[in-house]
């Protein structure tokens, strides 16, 4: 399956994405921004989960999403938010324009080298680029099990590491931050979440019944999770901090 296949199947599901999906801690969101800026762009920003999160640390927040679905709720949430249909590889947005740009689970689906020269065009010399992704925690023996059903040829240390770059052309790498966090969560809409998930989404009918199968089979066997409808998800947010060099 192609990549750009995959990123396009978000288009669709904007409401379940944003009803099921994990959020961000705000920890995540003050490590990239610790003081108030002018402008900050919210890129690849889907229905808004990370950029809600911006809002009381920018003058303007921007959001830039290709997906008119996913921007809808985007708009309907958060109606003071600029929101533009683009991609990460062509901004409608002047050179030097903006003092920070955050990508929160969406840097893999770009194409990195058209993005990176993209994002240094419309950053403020020495402005802030900021990656963010949500990652299970290595110790939950249940979740860690799911992912291997979403992403059977991810071992867990790629999970952790392969998102993101330490090297990006026209970038310094000034740090990477964990941070963990945890969210109560129901067993019915930790099912719901994996249908949102790429490989679920793309999958024929049957194969993505048997894909819930696992998982249900996996929630029947842990003695953390077994029988019980509500469960302590711990998550991990990684970001990863660079400045436009
Ligand atoms: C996993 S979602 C993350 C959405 C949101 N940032 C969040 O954390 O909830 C990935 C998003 O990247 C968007 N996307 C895919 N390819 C893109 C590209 N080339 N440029 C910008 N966004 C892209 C998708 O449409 C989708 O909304």
């Amino acid at each position: 399956m192609q990549k750009q296949e995959l990123a396009k199947s978000f288009e669709s599901i904007g409401e379940e994405y944003d009803r099921f999906r994990p959020g961000f801690p705000d920890a995540a969101a003050a490590e990239i921004l610790p003081a108030r800026v002018g402008s900050v762009v919210d890129l690849g920003a889907g229905t808004g989960k990370f950029t809600q999160r911006l809002v009381t640390r920018a003058d303007r927040v921007v959001a830039v999403e290709p997906s008119v679905a996913m921007l809808d709720v985007l708009r309907a949430k958060l109606p003071d938010v600029e929101a533009i249909v683009a991609g990460a590889e062509s901004m409608p947005l002047p050179d030097s324009s903006v003092d920070a740009v955050t990508v929160a689970q969406a840097f893999h689906w770009f194409d990195r080298e058209t993005a990176c020269a993209e994002i240094a065009r419309v950053l403020v010399p020495g402005g802030t680029l900021g990656l963010l992704w949500n990652h299970s925690d290595p110790d939950c023996a249940w979740d860690r099990a799911c992912h291997r059903v979403a992403h059977p040829a991810v071992t867990d240390e790629d999970a952790t590491t392969d998102s993101a770059a330490e090297e990006l052309p026209g970038f310094t790498f000034e740090r990477r931050t964990e941070i963990a966090w945890s969210e109560n969560i129901t067993r019915a809409d930790y099912i719901s979440r994996w249908l949102t998930v790429s490989s679920f989404l793309v999958a024929e009918e049957e194969t993505r019944a048997q894909m819930v199968a696992q998982l249900e089979a996996i929630l029947d066997a842990h003695p953390q999770t077994a029988g019980q409808s509500q469960f302590a998800l711990p998550m991990r947010t990684d970001v990863f901090i660079y400045t436009a060099s």
